[in-house]
């Protein structure tokens, strides 16, 4: 019997301070028995005749898909809207498409840029509203990362999680948030031109001490990873940001994750995952890393066995199904 807390009925995630500690286990517990009962070939009926918008004005595979699955698994529905085929901030404001949605829909995933869009969406259309990632954090991930982490490690609590990149970008920000709040001790490597906002990482500091863990920023990745359990990445470049590529690249080529890297953690072999949340730059498959011809993660260390990344990507799915369960199965 699949069990949600009432406390999350009709909740939104804008940002992982939505939601208290203990709530977003709950969601990530709640993602690992849903897990467990499709793997025993169950579909539910726990979403049945909700219908949730899909408004993305970014592209995206892994969001778009899970959102999509996770809504269909448990018989509900979907809408993929974006800025092309529909009014949404070219003809119509965000208030009034958000007002119009809340009379028709359930609830809302928005991809995005600005974090005021999400947050207007929430504010006119009086359903449910997750955030799918926008310019400033991407909370629907790191569901899926600590899902993943938990799976690898069982308890979490204590381990150490170095990202590697860039600091300040949506998934840099919410890891950091989301390992502070699970207790877990983070290290966000990066360059100095690339720091995190200070109040970002202040708050960080104040909820990890809360759960006994550290947060911690500096620029050598080999002091960094030492005693790592889990090397973190993520592209150079995001979305939106392609006119900075020259600039991320002369910056951020000391960071690549490589084998040289993981060894350094000390636990390799034993205690490190590999994490990502995808698309990586990680081999000359695609045009756009043959083009860009600098990769954030090797191959040797993308196809290895202590990556996880493939599992993180499918837990985004079973994440994003915990959310919409919570929020609105009956
Ligand atoms: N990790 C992630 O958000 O992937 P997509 O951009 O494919 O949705
Ligand atoms: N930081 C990346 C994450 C993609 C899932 C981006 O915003 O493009």
């Amino acid at each position: 019997m699949i069990k949600s807390p009432t406390a999350l009925k009709n909740r939104s995630l804008l940002s992982l301070n939505d939601f208290s500690d203990e709530e977003m286990m709950c969601v990530v517990d709640l993602a690992i028995a849903l897990k467990k009962r499709r793997a025993e070939g169950v579909r539910g009926d726990l979403l049945r005749r909700k219908n949730i918008a899909l408004v993305f004005e970014k592209g995206s595979t892994r969001t778009r898909c899970s959102a999509t699955v996770a809504a269909l698994d448990e018989g509900g529905g979907v809408e993929y809207l974006t800025r092309s085929d529909t009014h949404f901030g070219v003809k119509e404001s965000v208030k009034d498409t958000a007002r119009v949605l809340g009379r028709i829909f359930d609830g809302i995933l928005f991809r995005g840029y600005a974090q005021k869009t999400a947050e207007q969406l929430k504010q006119y259309s009086g359903v449910p509203v997750w955030n799918g990632l926008t310019d400033e954090s991407h909370p629907t991930q790191i569901l899926a990362d600590l899902m993943t982490m938990k799976e690898a490690f069982g308890e979490i609590r204590g381990k150490k999680v170095v990202y590697i990149g860039d600091g300040r970008n949506n998934v840099a920000n919410s890891l950091m948030l989301g390992c502070a709040k699970a207790g877990v001790n983070f290290f966000n490597c990066t360059p100095r031109e690339l720091l995190p906002s200070r109040n970002m990482v202040e708050e960080s500091i104040h909820l990890a001490a809360l759960n006994g863990s550290t947060v911690e920023v500096g620029s050598d990745p080999a002091a960094a990873v030492e005693g790592a359990n889990v090397i973190y990445t993520d592209v150079w470049v995001s979305m939106g940001e392609e006119t900075k590529k020259e600039e991320r690249l002369r910056l951020l080529a000391p960071y690549q994750v490589n084998m040289e890297l993981a060894e350094r953690t000390g636990n390799l072999g034993k205690d490190l995952i590999f994490m990502h949340c995808l698309p990586a730059f990680h081999d000359n498959e695609t045009e756009a890393s043959r083009e860009t011809g600098a990769q954030e993660v090797t191959d040797e260390v993308f196809e290895s066995s202590f990556s996880k990344v493939f599992d993180e990507a499918e837990n985004r799915m079973h994440t994003i199904k915990a959310l919409f369960v919570s929020a609105l199965a009956e």
